[in-house]
């Protein structure tokens, strides 16, 4: 397997990328909302720091990987049309964009909050922001926002992988996987 990507494939280092962040997101999203419904307490801090943590790591990876894709090949796309072609890139566009926008808005509304942002309880972050009311409601409200536009374009996404495996029998999903 080579670390590059080719016109029928993605290396590894692409499927690194995606299955890691891919596995952040599934836990971020429970771990939010858990995080959330906790009253005030030693959990709900600790839990926090897990999200904060594990949300920036997921902003780090996807700087990273923006980094890598543009400079490498794309595998060409296995659409079964011009249409499906679109949306697939569409989609795929509006998910780096909520992988990007998600940890600022959080990062934003921690700031605004003047709750300080800690790395694994080892690495302070500096604010984004100063402390700003209005501001802590408009970020939390975009993250909130970017939360449900991910899940429902994640239905939409993994769904379309099971059909190009499942239905249309190509080599999709297969050649994401190791
Ligand atoms: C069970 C979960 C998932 C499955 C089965 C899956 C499957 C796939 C497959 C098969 C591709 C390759 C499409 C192609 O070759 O044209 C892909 C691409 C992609 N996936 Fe996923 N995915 C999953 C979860 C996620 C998650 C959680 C995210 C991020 C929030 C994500 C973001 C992306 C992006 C951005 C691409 C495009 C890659 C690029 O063009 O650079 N996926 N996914
Ligand atoms: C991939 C990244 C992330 C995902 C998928 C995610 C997901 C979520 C979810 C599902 C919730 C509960 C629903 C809501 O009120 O929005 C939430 C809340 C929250 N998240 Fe994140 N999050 C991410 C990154 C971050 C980061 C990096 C931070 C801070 C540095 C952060 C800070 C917060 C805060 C402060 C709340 C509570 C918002 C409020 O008071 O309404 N999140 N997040």
């Amino acid at each position: 397997m080579t670390i590059k990507n080719t016109q029928a494939r993605w290396g590894w280092l692409s499927k690194v990328f995606h299955w890691a962040t891919a596995l952040l997101i599934f836990i971020q999203i429970p771990l939010g909302f858990y995080a959330e419904s906790l009253r005030l307490s030693p959990l709900k801090i600790d839990v926090f720091i897990w999200h904060k943590s594990l949300g920036m790591l997921v902003l780090l990876l996807v700087i990273v990987r923006l980094l890598w894709r543009i400079k490498i090949t794309i595998p060409i796309a296995l659409a079964t049309s011009r249409l499906e072609k679109l949306l697939a890139s569409a989609a795929h566009g509006v998910l780096y964009l909520l992988m990007l926008a998600l940890p600022l808005s959080g990062w934003i509304t921690s700031a605004a909050a003047n709750f300080p942002v800690k790395l694994f309880w080892l690495i302070p972050l500096p604010p984004i922001v100063g402390p700003d009311d209005g501001l802590k409601s408009i970020a939390a409200e975009v993250h909130e926002i970017c939360v449900f536009v991910l899940i429902a374009i994640l239905v939409v996404h993994i769904g379309a992988a099971l059909r190009h495996h499942f239905m249309l029998g190509d080599s999709a999903l297969k050649r994401m996987w190791f």
